[in-house]
């Protein structure tokens, strides 16, 4: 069996741009699903920054076959075993606490938290992480910030998310501490309401196809 790391990284490997989603609507859920697989991105990640979102989680993991569906905003362990027990196959922090980590110790969904500072990547190096969200990452320094972490944090790869776009992502990618980045870019709020799947799937198609 792969370890945690193992199953992180060829998650992370697997492409470019994972997708950060809000479900307003849990109707939406499945056909956004499959819609980001059908245009190349099927990890996902689904936040739980709205009441539907673990409901989400579930139906996507049971109806979705292509689809490897994970959680974010997780902050605490409570919610950890909560968006495991949807289905979750892998989970996303916008920081670090010490629960959150006993929480992933003890199970075998991995965990990809966030980092900003040295000393908070430093710390996740402690206890074995090596795959770390920058979150938020335009406002943290964005590209100069994670440039300079590359040579004092060498074993250290990262996911950017947070003002992540079409625009800058292929700028982020280029960089040899990026394994993806994360966007919300990809699923528009606009055009996830109005069931505009055929033009989800053409951002998710061109978001795949960034940085290869
Ligand atoms: C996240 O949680 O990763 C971010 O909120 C996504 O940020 P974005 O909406 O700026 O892409």
């Amino acid at each position: 069996m792969p370890s945690k790391t193992e199953t992180l990284l060829s998650l992370l490997n697997g492409q470019p741009v994972i997708p950060v989603l809000k479900i307003a609507n849990i109707a939406d859920a499945v056909p956004l699903a499959r819609a980001l697989a059908r245009g190349g991105l099927p990890a996902i990640e689904i936040t739980l920054r709205t009441a539907d979102a673990l409901e989400a989680i579930r139906l996507v993991a049971s109806e979705v076959e292509d689809a490897i569906v994970g959680a974010g905003t997780i902050l605490d362990a409570r919610q950890f075993g909560e968006a495991a027990a949807a289905g979750s196959k892998f989970i996303v922090s916008p920081g670090i606490t010490r629960e959150l980590l006993a929480a992933a110790k003890d199970s075998d969904v991995p965990l990809l938290p966030g980092a900003i500072t040295p000393g908070e990547i430093m710390a996740a190096r402690e206890v074995g992480l090596r795959f770390l969200k920058f979150f938020p990452a335009e406002q943290s320094g964005g590209i100069a910030s994670l440039k300079a972490f590359a040579s004092p944090l060498a074993d250290v790869q990262f996911c950017p998310t947070g003002g992540i776009t079409g625009k800058n992502a292929a700028d982020y990618l280029s960089l040899p501490n990026v394994i993806c980045v994360g966007g919300s870019w990809v699923a528009p709020d606009d055009l996830v309401k109005a069931g505009r799947w055929d033009e989800i799937e053409a951002l998710a198609r061109a978001a795949s196809k960034l940085g290869r």
